[in-house]
Formats: C-alpha cells, sequence, structure tokens
C-alpha cells in the first residue's frame, strides 16, 4: 500500500468514527492524532515502510443502555454504550486486540464474523463452540490476526439472541485498492428492531414452540426511518458531495430476515462480499442475508438533493408471518432550494427468488492476477448436509403451538444441535470425555425426496452434540440440501474460521450429473444463502485447524438446532497447530 493510499486509510477511519458517532468529534480528531503517530511510527519502523504490521487495540465494555425506538423506550445490551456498535478499523496483515468486559446481566461472548482466526479458534466467540461465555464482571481479551482477507466484516454477540442489538462492523483496509480510490466511505448496518426485550422474544419462542414474534422495524445504523409510526426523528441522513465516488459497507445484521437494498435514482457497482473482492457488477439492488457484507460504489453524479436509500425484507418461505416493511434513510448532497426528495426506491416483491437468484449468479470472485483464487479442483472430502426445519413431540407438561400441535426444530441431517455445558473446543483440546460425539455423518442417515412437494411427516430428528472430523489440509466439497419439512426456505450457512467457494447451486435435489460448477472465479464468502428448495455447493481447504461452527444465520433457525461443528484437527508443526487457550479464557 503506498504511502498516500495509506494515510487516506487512517484519515477515513477517524473520520469514520465521526461520522458514526456525531458527539465525538473530539475522539474523532483523538483518534486521528494517534492514528497520525502511528502512521509516522510504523514509517520509521525500517525497511519495511508501510507494510509493517500494527496492533489494534480496543476494549468493549457491555452494559445496558437504555434507548427509545419508534416511541418506546427499552433497556437494550450495548458496547461502551454506542448503538451499533463502535467500529473496528484495521489494516491488513494487523493485530487486533479486544478487551471484552461483562457489565451486562446477561452471559456474553462477541464474535468476529468472517475473520478467518487463523490458529487463533480461542478468539472466535461463539458460546459452549470455542469458549464459555463471559459472566457478568467478567473479562476476556480477544487477540488475532487479519490474514489474507480485507473489506468489510461484523461483529456481534454470539450467545442466545444478544446479536439482536449487540454488533458493529469491522473495517479492513487493503494493501491495494484493485478498484477506483473511493473519496470517501461509509458504513451502513441493517438490523431488526423489537420494542420488547429481544432476550424475552427468544424465551417466549422457545416456551410457544413456534416462530418468534415479529419484529417490529428494521433499522439503517441503528435508525428505523420515516415509514414507521413515531420514527421520523430517527432517520439515518448520509451527507455527501456532489460528484464524488463513494465506497459504502453494508452489512446484514438484521436477527432473522435476508434483506434487498436499494438507493432511489442511483446504481451501485458491487466490488467486495464478505471480506473478498469480486468482479464489478453493477445493480440497483443488492440482497444480503444475514452475516453477509456487501461493498459498493457510488457516484453522486445526479442533480442534488435528498435521495432515499432503503432495506426491504426477503421472505422465501410461505405462510410464515414477517415484517414486511421497509427502513428508510437519506442520502443528500448537491442541496439547493430548488433540491427535491426522491421518490422510494422501488424493491423486489418480499417473495422474489427470482432476484435472489439472479443476484446470487452474478457475482464473482476477482480472480485477476493479482489476485488469484484457489478454488480446489479435487475433492478429499465429500459431505452432503441437509438443512431444514423438523418438528419434536411436545412436553406432557407444555402446551405448543408449533406444527400440529408440537415443538419447532430444525436440523442438518436430520441432526439437531445440543449446545453442551463445556465449550466443544475446550473439551476437544483438553480431552474431556462426554462433551461431544465425533458421529456426525458425512451424508443423511435417511434419504428421502428432501424438496418434495408432500415430504415425510415422521421425521423427528434425533438431538445431540455431534461434530464431524475433517483431516487437516483436504479440499472439502459440501452440499447444503434446503428440505422442504415443514415448508421449504433460504437458509443463509455461516460456516467459522473459512471462507469457501460457492461452486454451484440450483433447485431441487441435488443431482451430482446434472450439476454446473463453477471452478475458476465462483464468489467467496463465509455466508450462503443456500437457495429454497434448492441446494449450494462449496468448496474450502480445511487449512485451519480447530472447532468450527457452522449454522443458519436466521437467530431462531441456530436455536431451533439448525447447526453443526467441525473439528480440523492439528496438522505438522507449529504452523499448523492451535496454540493453546489464553489464561484468562472463561471458565464454564
Ligand atoms: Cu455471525 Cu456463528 O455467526
Amino acid at each position: 500500500m503506498d504511502a498516500q493510499a495509506r494515510c487516506y486509510s487512517l484519515k477515513t477511519a477517524a473520520r469514520q468514527l465521526a461520522v458514526l458517532h456525531p458527539h465525538s468529534q473530539s475522539f474523532a480528531i483523538a483518534a486521528y492524532i494517534v492514528l497520525t503517530a502511528l502512521l509516522v511510527l510504523s514509517n520509521a519502523a525500517g525497511s519495511k515502510g508501510w507494510n509493517v504490521p500494527q496492533t489494534r487495540v480496543y476494549n468493549f465494555t457491555v452494559h445496558p443502555l437504555s434507548i427509545t425506538r419508534l416511541c418506546s423506550s427499552k433497556s437494550i445490551v450495548s458496547v461502551n454504550g454506542k448503538f451499533p456498535g463502535p467500529t473496528i478499523y484495521a489494516n491488513e496483515g494487523d493485530r487486533i486486540i479486544v478487551r471484552v468486559t461483562n457489565r451486562a446481566q446477561y452471559d456474553i461472548t462477541i464474535h468476529w464474523h468472517g475473520i478467518r482466526q487463523i490458529l487463533s479458534c480461542w478468539a472466535d466467540g461463539p458460546a459452549y463452540i470455542t469458549q464459555c461465555p463471559l459472566q457478568t464482571g467478567q473479562s476476556y481479551v480477544y487477540n488475532f490476526t487479519v490474514t489474507g482477507q480485507s473489506g468489510t466484516l461484523l461483529w456481534h454477540a454470539h450467545e442466545t439472541w444478544l446479536r439482536g442489538t449487540v454488533y458493529g462492523a469491522i473495517v479492513i483496509f487493503p494493501e491495494a485498492y484493485p478498484y477506483t480510490f473511493p473519496d470517501e466511505e461509509h458504513v451502513i448496518i441493517l438490523g431488526e428492531w423489537w420494542k420488547a426485550n429481544v432476550e424475552d422474544v427468544e424465551t417466549q419462542a422457545l416456551q410457544a414452540g413456534n416462530g418468534p414474534a415479529i419484529a417490529d422495524a428494521y433499522t439503517m445504523n441503528g435508525l428505523p426511518g420515516p415509514l414507521y409510526n413515531c420514527s421520523l426523528q430517527d432517520t439515518y441522513v448520509m451527507k455527501l458531495h456532489r460528484n464524488k465516488t463513494y465506497l459504502l459497507r453494508i452489512v446484514n445484521a438484521a436477527l432473522n430476515t435476508e434483506l434487498f437494498f436499494s438507493i432511489a435514482n442511483h446504481s451501485l457497482t458491487v466490488v467486495e462480499i464478505d471480506g473478498d473482492f469480486t468482479k464489478h457488477y453493477t445493480t440497483n439492488i443488492i440482497f444480503l442475508t444475514p452475516g453477509q457484507t456487501t461493498n459498493v460504489l457510488l457516484k453522486t453524479d445526479q442533480g442534488g438533493g435528498r435521495y432515499y436509500m432503503g432495506a426491504s425484507p426477503y421472505m422465501s418461505a410461505v405462510k410464515v408471518p414477517f415484517q414486511n416493511t421497509v427502513t428508510l434513510g437519506f442520502l443528500v448532497y448537491g442541496e439547493s432550494s430548488t433540491a427535491t426528495t426522491s421518490n422510494i426506491p422501488s424493491f423486489p416483491a418480499s417473495n422474489d427468488t427470482n432476484f435472489v437468484t439472479q443476484f446470487s449468479n452474478s457475482l464473482r470472485s476477482l480472480d485477476d492476477p493479482s489476485h488469484p483464487e484457489g478454488v480446489p479442483q479435487t475433492v478429499d472430502k465429500s459431505l452432503f448436509f441437509t438443512v431444514g426445519l423438523g418438528a419434536k413431540p411436545c412436553a406432557p407438561n407444555q402446551t405448543c403451538q408449533g406444527p400440529n400441535g408440537n415443538n419447532f426444530t430444525a436440523s442438518m441431517n436430520n441432526i439437531s444441535l445440543i449446545l453442551p455445558k463445556v465449550a466443544i473446543l475446550q473439551a476437544y483440546y483438553f480431552n474431556i470425555s462426554g462433551v461431544f460425539q465425533s458421529t456426525f455423518p458425512d451424508s443423511p442417515l435417511s434419504v428421502f425426496d428432501y424438496t418434495a412437494t408432500n415430504p415425510p411427516n415422521n421425521l423427528t430428528p434425533e438431538s445431540a452434540t455431534k461434530v464431524n472430523v475433517i483431516p487437516f489440509n483436504s479440499n472439502v466439497q459440501l452440499i447444503l440440501q434446503d428440505t422442504s419439512l415443514l415448508g421449504a426456505e433460504n437458509h443463509p450457512i455461516h460456516l467459522h474460521g473459512y471462507s469457501f467457494y460457492i461452486v454451484g447451486q440450483g433447485f431441487g435435489n441435488y443431482q451430482a450429473s446434472s450439476a454446473n460448477f463453477n471452478l475458476v472465479d465462483p464468489p467467496r464468502r463465509n455466508t450462503v444463502g443456500v437457495p429454497v428448495g434448492g441446494w449450494a455447493a462449496i468448496r474450502f481447504k480445511a487449512d485451519n485447524p480447530g472447532v468450527w461452527y457452522m449454522h443458519c444465520h436466521l437467530e431462531i433457525h441456530t436455536t431451533w438446532g439448525l447447526a453443526m461443528a467441525f473439528i480440523v484437527p492439528n496438522g505438522i508443526g507449529a504452523n499448523q497447530t492451535l496454540p493453546p487457550p489464553p489464561s484468562d479464557l472463561p471458565a464454564c
């Protein structure tokens, strides 16, 4: 990265703090001074010049915050009193250290969604998978290095439904930009808002055995916007200048909703997804599942005025109630007395699967000479996992409002994950027996017509804590097959610790003979929306030892058990061996 570019990145970081936290100008200035000092130091640091990695230290205090939206106040769990939480900035190659202190009334962990965590599985964060949660009063230092990835990722709580309000962006500046160097950049985090306490929404859903209460609003940078009652003053406004190029870092942090995003009168050029460069793709509307991020270039080349931007839901399941409304904000530039306000952008219908398919099929990884792709061309470990919903019997003393008076559940390969009482990684590392079984099957034990219109109704998933072991360094191919049991649905499946290539996808049951794979420049992501009533094929090299969670990023589905974990054992030598846990790893 050249000096000018790095200086730009650091200035942007400081400015961004000011943009996201308008009351902390002085903090931003202080941050700029610190960052500039770091820059000078790094420049003086020797022959490597700008490329000397830095350590970025953050303190996250998790605590209650009283907040009002839609004319209704509640106490949320926040980080440092901010909602959304603070953005983490780093350059590619930097070490990030976050000291998290829990001053909230709930147990918590934080997950750095999309960070590869190479040899740092202990810092990954999912509760009871890689660590026990931080109880009230406890601290834990998450320590990891950003290697081989840049762009936008997100961090969020990874215990119960706390990520409903505990989330923020991670911005990683690349060494070099393979697209127009933007004049400025902004983060837009989309979320989902309940007037009720989100933890109560989860508890009530579990008690009733049914789907959760639908959200009251969607939000943009924490604000629902003008289409909701009592929300006009809570509208996100992004002030820009005319005839400039902006980088927008768009994140879907919603709990349970896949979203479309669009800006009136402007097109968006996709340049990065999930922290990986793409070939340029210009469109009016983008689509993001929870857990996905998309960087787009925006040119402020219209006449000037106030332009609506917004997000609306995609709901692929039929008969599932959802919040069918739009969160809106404004993009404002070149305002004059004659400037106008745009129309609201037009969004696809909430069931527009064709749009979602066409959008996903248009994404390609960059694959240029300086960014060659490493798509595994051969497969050592071939896996086939079904993903879908199910029902489990109502307990004798319970009244269940789920399917036919039963409880909703969800599973992979008909196994519904039960989280253990000790983290699987601890049990694995210290040989604690009785915590998990290594018998998660490579393919379903009961084979049926997965996407039939009349699927079998006698398949009650097994509830268990089972992992699948992948030999170190194997090339893995995993087919994720949606099922129509209790209704097909697009499931955003997220894998921890890896980015994977989405080499193919289709509708109906996967058939190797007719599947069409792109092994040249498929998109690389950490979360794939498995098409409703269809399948997706992903490939990755299992070169990072640890216990890696894989689950549906619709939170209610994870709660119901649509999750499993992989174990990748150590390879040979220190570079392929997970170090012991940090001494402050919380105990259960
Ligand atoms: Cu973004 Cu396991 O989560």
